[in-house]
């Protein structure tokens, strides 16, 4: 269901290439019978490519499929404050500072601006066949951990130490980033880093193999209530983090990313990997071995697209 929705939105995102009426093409049809019509089209092999590499350094972005008239789409776009990196953007204060002037609609509407930015920019570079990253309309935005700790490195990343208020936040961000047209988003946001996020980052106990401990009601209490109000706010993805929690890491998580984002949240839309945290459930906490059973691992808990960040073995260090 996850990749339906993946490949749904890149034909939202995508101008039409190709002259052939397929079904998928007919916008008089509704959406689930375009992505049944689609999804059916597509070869195992392609089905795994678009889940893949879904947009990073020198691997995204997800490839082309020619023969349905599919161009490449590019799933990492960071659009926290502003459109980052994307070419000349304008630049808004970073999130904590937002959060201190206590306004919903302030939020609301510098995401509204950003979201403007972010799909003219896209137009822009798809119109120029530039997938590169950073040009997409898929934000990994906003973040929504806890601060609790001072040391760690992204603190001004986030709406602050409360549950409430940055799902209060979120959700201005959420629904002013997404727009509120009927039947498309204008850009879609993230919720991250899904969970019990945001520790120091020191090495050799990185946050590339950080196992968080929490108890039920710290979890359900603290770190839990904010995704729900992003999820609730009607965004279409949240970014699995790079830590364990009690043990398992989150984006092997089935607890956190079936039962209790999809079955109890009711969640609809695309679950990313933070990237290269597929890799590391194998490479950083030794909970799997070997590519497939790391994937295969992930996959079945929830996941629906990877975010890679890159192939050269780098976290045998971590
Ligand atoms: C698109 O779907 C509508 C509704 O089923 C149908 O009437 C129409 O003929 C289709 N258009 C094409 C080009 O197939
Ligand atoms: C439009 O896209 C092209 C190709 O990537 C890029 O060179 C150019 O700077 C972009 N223009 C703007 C205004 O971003
Ligand atoms: C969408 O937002 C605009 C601007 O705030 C508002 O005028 C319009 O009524 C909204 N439309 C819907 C469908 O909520
Ligand atoms: C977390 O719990 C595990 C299992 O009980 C334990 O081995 C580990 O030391 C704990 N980690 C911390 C940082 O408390
Ligand atoms: C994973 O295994 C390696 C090699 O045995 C070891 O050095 C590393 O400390 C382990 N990492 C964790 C998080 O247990």
């Amino acid at each position: 269901m996850a990749l339906l929705f993946a490949v749904a939105v890149c034909l939202c995102a995508t101008p039409m290439a190709s002259s052939q009426e397929f079904p998928f093409r007919n916008t008089s049809l509704p959406f689930d019978e375009r992505v049944k019509d689609l999804v059916g089209r597509l070869t195992l092999e392609e089905m795994v490519a678009q889940m893949s590499h879904g947009g990073a350094n020198n691997n995204g972005p997800a490839p082309a499929i020619p023969e349905l008239g599919i161009n490449p789409y590019q799933w990492g776009t960071e659009c926290i404050s502003g459109d980052v990196d994307a070419g000349p953007a304008t630049s808004f204060p970073e999130s904590i500072g937002l959060a201190a002037a206590f306004d919903y609609q302030l939020l609301y509407t510098f995401a509204r601006a950003v979201s403007n930015e972010v799909r003219a920019k896209n137009n822009n570079y798809t119109a120029h066949g530039d997938y590169s990253f950073h040009t997409g309309l898929s934000c990994w935005s906003p973040v929504i951990n806890i601060l609790r700790d001072p040391r760690w490195g992204r603190n001004q990343e986030t709406y602050g130490e409360d549950p409430w208020l940055s799902g209060y936040l979120g959700r201005a961000y959420v629904t002013g980033l997404q727009g509120n047209n009927s039947r498309y988003v204008e850009a879609n946001a993230g919720c991250k880093h899904f969970d019990v996020h945001g520790g120091p980052e020191n090495i050799p106990v990185s946050r590339f193999s950080f196992n968080a401990n929490v108890t039920t009601r710290d979890w359900r209490m603290t770190f839990l209530p904010q995704f729900r109000a992003c999820i609730e706010a009607g965004a279409w993805s949240v970014m699995c983090s790079y830590n364990s929690i009690n043990g398992v890491p989150a984006c092997a998580n089935k607890e956190l990313l079936t039962d209790i984002l999809r079955n109890e949240w009711g969640f609809k839309g695309y679950v990313v990997s933070d990237q290269g945290a597929i890799e590391l459930v194998w490479l950083g906490h030794n909970y799997t071995t070997g590519y497939i059973d790391t994937a295969s691992a992930c996959v079945n808990a929830g996941v629906s697209l990877e975010a890679h960040w890159r192939s050269c073995g780098c976290w045998s260090n971590y």
